[in-house]
This record gives structure tokens, sequence and C-alpha cells, in this order.
């Protein structure tokens, strides 16, 4: 039987939103696609299938690091800390971390954040069915939350979850080589922030970041992130019927995947990397009606990859006021956990 666990949705109408999205992307210029558009259902099972791939080294990394940090994860929390997972998608390594807490009798509550709630729903049912039948109290401590980034950010500031609990956030998969150096900073501001008004009596960040700078960097991004196999391109294409499943409408001309290409360009440094679609031919779109035009070689991107490594995101939160206090080197790969707090 799957246990139910209670999934919070912060905004109903997730679809309407990406929608907008993707309309305001196409009517930009250069035009760009949301990158969210990569997780959906299907999208969340061809990740699995990068995941599995040879190519793709973070899982286990992360896996790894993880499995010998649990004691000092423990010792963290305490008896009834709060730990929030942002990103958590298939929750691929968390199950080893609350069977230590709840193994030693800690009443911890665990929070799972993604903006997928299907997703969500599956991986939290799978992590009760587990850990459900040992520990049948944990199942009354687990709960989703499904939303944006921001969304869940601004989420936290107001739930009274958080409030005089030790609260440690773990944001793995090397989710921020996703996010800009930009952006980076502020997005690490808006939570720590959030984390500040909720009231929690301590709190510590743990991210997963890898495969950053060095020798062979552009070769091992390119192997990475556009895989021999074929994975990265399929999850990568799937994005492409996500837009053109919430456009579709009577007065929208989709994107035609005859004509849209998905193609990956990366830098000669192998310091950045994207995904975007490239017209085979001029073409035109219609978005609500409104005719856009397109050149043949034009391209619309969808998501930039930047591998990070401890020096970048250092140099990153420097202009922030957060501090890395201690980082977690993989033995293997360029992978790194840091541990920030203010
Ligand atoms: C690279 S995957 C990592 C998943 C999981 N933590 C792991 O280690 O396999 C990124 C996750 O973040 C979620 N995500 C991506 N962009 C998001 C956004 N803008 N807001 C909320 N969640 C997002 C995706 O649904 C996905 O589950």
């Amino acid at each position: 039987m799957t246990p139910y666990l209670s999934i919070h949705t912060i905004a109903p109408n997730q679809e309407r939103l990406l929608r907008s999205l993707v309309v305001d992307g196409l009517n930009a210029e250069p035009k760009i696609l949301p990158s969210v558009l990569l997780w959906d259902d299907a999208g969340h099972e061809l990740f699995r299938k990068i995941t599995k791939s040879q190519f793709y080294c973070g899982p286990q990394a992360d896996s790894e690091i993880m499995k010998g940090r649990l004691r000092e994860i423990r010792e963290y929390l305490g008896d009834d800390g709060v730990l929030v997972e942002l990103g958590a998608g298939s929750i691929p390594h968390t199950t080893a971390i609350l069977e230590e807490l709840y193994r030693h009798g800690a009443k911890t509550r665990y929070l799972a954040h993604d903006f997928c709630q299907n997703r969500l729903r599956q991986s939290l049912g799978r992590v009760g069915k587990e850990l459900g039948t040992k520990y049948p109290e944990s199942l009354h401590r687990m709960r989703g939350v499904a939303g944006t980034y921001e969304q869940v950010f601004e989420w936290l500031a107001k739930t009274n979850h958080l409030e005089g609990h030790r609260v440690l956030v773990i944001w793995l998969g090397n989710s921020l080589s996703h996010i800009s150096d930009a952006e980076f900073p502020d997005m690490i501001e808006m939570l720590m922030r959030s984390i500040w008004q909720s009231r929690a009596a301590s709190s510590m960040l743990i991210i997963s970041v890898g495969g950053g700078g060095g020798q062979e960097a552009s070769a091992l991004l390119r192997s990475s992130y556009d895989a021999p196999d074929g994975s990265s391109a399929a999850f990568v294409a799937n994005a492409l019927r996500h837009a053109n499943r919430l456009l579709g409408g009577a007065n929208d001309l989709t994107l035609d995947p005859g004509i849209w290409k998905a193609v990956f360009r990366a830098n000669a440094q192998g310091t950045a990397g994207v995904w975007a679609f490239r017209s085979q031919a001029p073409t035109q779109l219609v978005v609500d009606g409104r005719v856009v035009a397109c050149a043949a070689g034009e391209e619309i991107d969808l998501i930039t990859i930047t591998p990070r490594d401890a020096a970048n995101v250092t140099g990153l939160l420097a202009l922030s006021a957060t501090q890395v206090v201690v980082t977690w080197k993989h033995r293997s790969f360029d992978w790194s956990k840091y541990t920030l707090s203010r």
C-alpha cells in the first residue's frame, strides 16, 4: 500500500504560469524558453536515464559523499530538526539520511520541494514505503511542497514549520550549475533570508556542484551534458514537446520538431554550455495570435550549464552575506558539498 503523504501546492496554476513564461520568452529578443520546461513527468523519467548513464558521474559522487557524512548531518539536526530538500526530484539520496535519523530516534521533519507535483508525490510515496514499515511515525513527518524555487523561498519565510528548529537545507544533483553567475548569489541570499524570517533556531545549507574547470574540461562538459548515448538530447527534445503542449491553442502555431533541432554548444574552456533549439529553415510561430518570424539558423536558448567548483562557488558567494564553512571533495570527480552559514 502506498502511504499517504501530503503535498502542499504553493500555486495551483503552475501550467498558466509556465505558459506565460513560454509566451514571454518567444516574444523576447533574443527568444528564450524557460529551463523548467524540462521537468514534466516525462522529463523526470528521461533524467533518471541520464543519471544511470556512464557519462554522468554526479549522482554516484553525491551518494558517496552523503553516505560518508550521515553522522555529521544527524548531529547537526539533533532530535527535532527540519530537513528541507530543494529540487528533490526522484529523491535519490535522502532515504539514507532519514534512515540514519529515525534509527537514532530523531523526530526530524522532512520537507521535500520540487516544481513537479506528480514527481514529488511518487518520490515521497516511495520514500514513505521504504521507511514507513520500520518507522511508522516518520510518515507524519514527511511532506511535499510543490512550486518554483522563488515560490518555496517565500513559503519557507511564512510557514511555521521551521520556527525554533535547527534547519538543514540540501540542494543536490548539481542543480545550481543550471543557475547563471548573475542569479546564483541572489538565489542563495533569497533562500537564507527566508530561513532567517522563518525564525529557525539555526540553519545550514549543503549544496552539491561539480565538474568545474581543470584539464579537458570542455570534453568533460560535452560528454556529461551531451552524452554520446543520446540521453541528454532526448531529455532536451522533451522540453520542446512540453512547450508545444502548453501553447497548442487555436491561436498558436507551435514549434515544429521537424524544424527546431536541439543543439548543444560549449565554449573552448569548458566553463559554459548551452542547450538550444536551432531552426533548420525560415519559419514562423504564432503565439496567442501574434506572428513571430524566425530566421534559418536562429537559436532559442533553453538551459545554460555553468560547471562549478569550490573556487567558483566561493568567489560568487563572496558577493553575498553567506560564507562557505567547509567543502567536501569527492575522490574521483570534481564534485563538492558546501556547507554555508551566516
Ligand atoms: C538536476 S535535478 C536534481 C534532482 C535531484 N535532487 C537529484 O539529485 O537527482 C533538478 C531538480 O530541480 C527541479 N527544478 C528545476 N528547476 C526548478 C525551478 N525553477 N523551481 C523548482 N524546481 C525546479 C526539477 O524538477 C528537478 O527535480
